[in-house]
């Protein structure tokens, strides 16, 4: 593979699915090229940052790199959208108004927050092996399992009625599986759109019951918010409930899954978390460290500057390529190999800095919820067919995990 080839997997959903590809192309370019100028007739131009300790750098340096003019990575079209769509939620800012926004649901997203639903975790995780056990030992982990659970607590969280569920489910998966033929809506790329209005008419609604009738739930704390002595308006409630129902649950269950496949597929380490389930909490972060469920997010910078000797003028982008990150060898002992117990784990697949997930005390608590539950009640589980993963090129995993299993 030479440099452009390696290149094109930023740009290509399919190398997203294609583990091997992605794998080879990233260690080619944090040995030969960590900062890297990706040109391609869909996107606008950006350098590839591959290198763990330069994501770092960058995520660290909020004032010089900015996220509100490209986020994540999308084609031409789509920057030029979102410069005419007046929706901004946490990941669209920059201070002041960032951390402004960001103060009115962190304390939920506190470990003393989200302590208050551990019961409630707790009973869905039961439920979900509970169904597993129903299934007769054999099931879709992804579809039956992983791809649910997680949408529950988030949904629980925000207060959203149960029957409600399905839906907001369908509209996240074709939110993000838009470069996936089989999840978009009618394999229509350009539909994406649509899911997102159908999001926002369903939030919207949802404001004007809170403010009515207010409960104690995160959906009532983000519709009555006060942002600098007034109310938050109706578009900015509803891009955070859309951040928070949509980051909150597409990227634990990609981890929640991924991670089984990685546990199965790794000689010796479902017997070794068995053997010792205090393993849980190293497990389930390297589960995360592995998949690295977000793909990327963009930075663009506010002067000239300069990584790794390599110019960046004002106003141009740079990719953060959390998987790569997640694989350099600078940091990690045998990042290729999958480790259970291992510590330290020093991975950004909740990035870093400003913007550092809200949610990480929250998919810890879930995923560990998830993985006790499993290792005490199954007694032996394998693939009972070929995975295969979703081409997406912003948040991504399994879209397929068939497996065979014994029950306890
Ligand atoms: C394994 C699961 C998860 C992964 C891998 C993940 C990853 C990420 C990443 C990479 C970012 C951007 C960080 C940056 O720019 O430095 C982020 C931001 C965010 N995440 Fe997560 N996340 C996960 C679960 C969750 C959950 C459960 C929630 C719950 C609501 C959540 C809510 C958010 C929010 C609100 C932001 C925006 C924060 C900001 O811009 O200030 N995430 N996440």
């Amino acid at each position: 593979m030479d440099i452009a080839a390696a290149a094109s997997v930023f740009t290509d959903p399919r190398a997203y699915a294609d583990d091997a590809r992605f794998r080879a192309a990233t260690a080619l370019l944090r040995r030969e090229s960590p900062v890297h100028l990706v040109e391609h007739e869909r996107f606008n131009p950006f350098y590839a940052i591959t290198r763990h300790e330069d994501v770092m750098a960058i995520s660290r340096a909020s004032d010089i790199w900015l996220n509100a003019p490209r986020p994540a990575l999308g084609p031409k079209a789509k920057d030029a959208d979102r410069e005419k769509i007046p929706i901004r939620s946490l990941v669209q800012m920059d201070a002041p108004d960032h951390p402004v926004y960001r103060h009115v649901s962190a304390d939920w997203f506190k470990p003393a927050g989200v302590r208050r639903l551990r019961d409630r975790i707790a009973e869905l995780a039961k439920r979900y092996v509970d169904h597993m056990a129903d299934l007769g030992g054999e099931c879709d982990f992804f579809r039956d399992v992983a791809a649910h659970y997680p949408l529950y607590v988030i949904l629980s969280l925000l207060g959203l009625p149960e029957e409600d569920f399905p839906l907001m489910l369908r509209l996240t998966q074709e939110l993000f599986g838009a470069d996936d033929e089989e999840l978009a809506r009618g394999g229509d790329k350009s539909a994406q759109m649509a899911a997102l209005i159908d999001f926002f008419n369903y939030f919207q609604a949802l404001i004007a019951e809170r403010r009515a009738n207010p409960t104690d739930d995160l959906g009532s704390v983000i519709a009555n918010a006060t942002i600098r002595g007034e109310r938050i308006n109706e578009l900015e409630a509803a891009g955070y409930y859309t951040l928070i129902a949509t980051a909150g649950h597409d990227t634990t269950s990609a981890a929640l899954a991924g991670g089984l496949h990685a546990l199965v597929e790794s000689p010796g380490q479902w017997q070794r978390l068995v053997d010792d389930p205090s393993l849980v909490p190293t497990a389930f972060d390297e589960m995360i460290r592995w998949v690295s469920p977000v793909k990327q997010f963009m930075r663009t910078a506010t002067e000239d500057t300069e990584v790794r000797g390599v110019r960046i003028a004002a106003g141009e982008s740079v990719l953060l390529s959390y998987p790569s990150a997640n694989r350099d060898e600078d940091v990690f002992d045998n990042p290729n190999s999958f480790d259970v117990g291992r510590s330290p784990n020093r991975h950004v697949a909740f990035g870093f800095g400003a913007h550092y997930c809200l949610g990480t005390h929250l998919a810890r608590l879930e995923g560990q919820a998830l993985y006790a539950e499993l290792i005490s009640r199954v007694r032996s589980i394998e693939l009972a067919g070929t995975p295969e993963y979703m081409e997406a090129m912003f948040v991504g995993g399994p879209k397929r995990l068939p497996v065979r299993y014994t029950m306890a």
